[in-house]
């Protein structure tokens, strides 16, 4: 039985026990039972009029309990105890999810005449609902539906360079709305980004509510007209991005596309969507994560997104699973493909992040790029210095640019980084080379990238925790720039600098970058 049967079943059962058989119904004692299966409802924060569910199965043995939180067809272990009506248990984490350390989740509350109340906490805050009992199928992921042959989708034409926009995840998470939207579409404009090429206002996680009777997928609350939302945004000259997920549920535990991929493309098209994130997540639960299964599933989408005849670029969720890179994900219809876990707004998390991206770098081409997730300059968490880094590796590995902060706040130094237009050009270069490793020693790494003019981009980043010598030896030059003059800009200063004798040297800050455009003159 599904969740909303199950619930308005429950309700019937508790007005008949009430109002017309007090006392046959089975007593409070008698449900008080903890052992079972349980779902925890709990509405989610941004008050869209959703509920993410939790699944647990529990066993009371005296005063301890145990049994599992049953996460699709995971099942992680659960202890604690029942005292007084108090009830305390917590997970066994796993290892990792999409490349995040797990922390244990932590359950309180209450138990009384067979009613539970528990507490967890969120990444926004702590957060209570009602448990009630369901049974071991409900708890259960759908069973698998049949998978299309495979094929390879043909080129859809888009992202002929890496595409360029604003996510509302890394910022926003679960807060996003239509007024945020809005807002962001206009200050995107007001800050001239549209202008330097960040066109595309992408909608993540957290807007769905679930299916109209016609299995049409609807907006929450948060998003009364997304038509609407779209012509404004095209209004401004910009597009729309939208999220959604090959499984049943979405990361956030909204509903996803399974059993409705077609019917949701042709719905994204009808609302003028421009951009689709299908993002793994709960597919998992349902199918294999091998290169086959994962590219079905991919391809499944990218044909119906195909088939609306809209033009929608298409980007791939799926944190690097199956070598993504590899083929699969072209031939799926993917523009675009995580090849990492999650980014976080912290040094440690960007720097093994980007710098992991290197020796990928060449299996990517114009319309099908790889993907080492959004941007997080501007979020607070790094320092300029670490975010100019941010922006030079993106750029040099010719990866998506799509900001992750908040555009109506930004400070001067955060427009500096987001908008300099010549590092931009690195990215956007118009005939595409992959970067490689010039050379990698103690901490500081040299990497150059062949550009459409002749000319050569270099970064010198340096990894360590203390500013450092960095040196790029004129030797290490493509052969046609021997015997030459060169002219070598520094992206960053915005100003032509000398390179002494055989060698450009410079003082690289901790955690900073030289960035140098050389040319024969
Ligand atoms: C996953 C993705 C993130 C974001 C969230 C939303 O973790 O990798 O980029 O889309 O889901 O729930």
């Amino acid at each position: 039985m599904n969740r909303f049967l199950r619930s308005a079943s429950g309700a019937i059962y508790l007005l008949f026990c009430s109002i017309m058989l007090w006392g046959f119904c089975p007593s409070a004692t008698a449900q008080s039972d903890l052992n079972g299966y349980w779902d925890l409802r709990i509405p989610n924060p941004s008050g869209d009029g959703t509920f993410r569910d939790t699944y647990f199965q529990l066993q009371q043995d005296g005063t301890a309990i145990h049994g599992q939180l049953i996460r699709g067809q995971q099942q992680i272990p659960i202890a604690g105890t029942l005292e007084n009506g108090s009830i305390h248990f917590a997970t066994q984490p796993p290892a990792s999810t999409n490349g995040r350390e797990q922390r244990p989740v932590v359950f309180e509350g209450s138990y009384a005449n067979g009613k539970l109340t528990l507490s967890i906490q969120r990444r926004d805050g702590t957060v209570q609902g009602l448990a009630e009992k369901v049974t071991e199928e409900a708890t259960q992921p759908p069973k698998p539906l049949p998978l299309p042959a495979l094929k390879d989708v043909p080129d859809n034409g888009l992202a002929r360079t890496p595409p360029m926009g604003w996510n509302s995840w890394n910022k926003f998470a679960g807060k996003v709305d239509d007024a945020s939207v809005r807002t962001m579409a206009d200050a995107i404009v007001s800050s001239g980004m549209n202008k330097v090429g960040y066109v595309y206002i992408n909608i993540d996680d957290t807007w769905e509510l679930g299916r109209d009777a016609a299995g049409n997928i609807l907006p929450n609350k948060k998003f009364p007209d997304m038509k609407a939302l779209a012509d404004y945004v095209h209004s401004k000259g910009l597009k729309l991005g939208i999220y959604s997920s090959p499984g049943p549920q979405t990361c956030a535990g909204y509903p996803g596309s399974f059993a409705h991929v077609q019917q949701d493309a042709a719905t994204y098209a009808g609302w003028g969507i421009d951009y689709l994130k299908y993002d793994l997540c709960s597919d998992r639960d349902v199918y294999k994560d091998d290169a086959p299964t994962l590219q079905a599933i991919y391809q499944e989408m990218g044909d119906a997104l195909r088939a609306t005849h809209r033009p929608i670029i298409y980007s791939l969720c799926e944190y690097g699973s199956a070598r993504v890179w590899e083929g699969w994900g072209e031939k799926s219809g993917g523009n675009l493909w995580r090849t990492t876990g999650d980014i976080e707004d912290k040094w440690e998390s960007m720097d093994k992040i980007g710098f992991s991206q290197i020796k990928l770098a060449s299996y990517v081409k114009p319309g099908h790029w790889n993907d080492p997730d959004m941007l997080e300059i501007g979020n607070g968490g790094m320092t300029a210095d670490e975010y100019r880094t941010h922006m030079s590796l993106w750029s040099l590995l010719a990866a998506p640019l799509i900001a992750g902060n908040d555009l109506r706040t930004m400070t001067d130094e955060t427009k500096s980084i987001l908008m300099n237009t010549d590092v931009i050009a690195i990215d956007q270069d118009p005939q595409f080379q992959p970067v490689a490793e010039v050379s990698s020693d103690a901490g500081i790494e040299v990497l150059m990238r062949p550009l459409h003019d002749g000319s050569v981009v270099v970064g010198i980043f340096n990894r360590s925790d203390d500013a450092a010598a960095g040196k790029f030896s004129r030797s290490s030059l493509p052969a046609s720039f021997s015997g030459k003059k060169l002219r070598v800009h520094d992206l960053w200063k915005h100003a032509d600098v000398a390179m002494d004798g055989d060698a450009f040297t410079a003082t690289v800050p901790k955690h900073g970058v030289v960035m140098l455009r050389i040319s024969v003159r």
